[in-house]
């Protein structure tokens, strides 16, 4: 088996992701929210960062985040249901968190079922804390827990950068 490899999602992939969002994260829920449509808007989107994970050339898990001004919000994450408990969603947030550093966010936040306590104790792992509880956050009915990382505090001497000027004398 070839090393899984993490890359940018292209348009080609925006049906696959769309089909992995419906089976592993919306699976029950009322309506298609995240359908080709969308994944192929949100890819255009400036804001946005989609990353897949690939195997042999096939997609085995992808993540979608949102860039804000100080915060990257995780909107969806996951993995095959083969492919799982192989490390594939820690690389991928770690890749995105990465971005999110050197992006200068404060945190990171993203919302997950209630019912789903697998992806709890995975974003556990991972050092996101439970913020609090969302009633009707999907579809208008189900409860989402919020989780959130830290990565940075924002006092204003975190954000202090010493340089030496060249050629300059003062
Ligand atoms: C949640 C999900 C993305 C995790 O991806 P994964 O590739 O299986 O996770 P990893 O192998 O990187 O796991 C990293 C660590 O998280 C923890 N973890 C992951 N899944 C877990 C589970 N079901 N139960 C308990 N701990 C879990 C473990 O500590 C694991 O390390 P270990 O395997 O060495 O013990 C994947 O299970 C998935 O796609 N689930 C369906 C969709 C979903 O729930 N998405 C997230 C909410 S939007």
């Amino acid at each position: 088996m070839a090393a899984p490899l993490i890359r940018l999602a292209r348009n080609s992939d925006a049906h696959c992701i769309a089909v992995m969002s419906r089976c592993l994260i919306e699976v029950g829920l009322r309506g298609w929210s995240w359908d080709p449509a969308r994944v192929t808007r949100a890819m255009r989107h400036r804001e946005v960062c989609i990353v897949v994970a690939e195997i042999n050339k096939h997609i085995e898990g992808f993540a979608i985040a949102e860039f804000g001004d100080t915060r990257m919000h995780l909107s969806l994450l996951a993995v095959n249901a083969t492919q799982q408990r192989k490390g594939i969603g820690r690389a991928l947030v770690e890749w995105l968190e990465q971005s999110a550093r050197t992006a200068g966010m404060a945190d990171i936040q993203l919302e997950l079922r209630a019912n789903n306590p697998g992806a709890r104790f995975f974003y556990a792992a991972l050092g996101f804390e439970f913020v609090r509880a969302v009633p009707g956050y999907y579809s208008g009915i189900e409860t989402a827990l919020r989780m959130q990382k830290t990565l940075r505090t924002a006092t204003a001497e975190n954000l202090e950068y010493q340089f030496s000027f060249k050629n300059i004398h003062l």
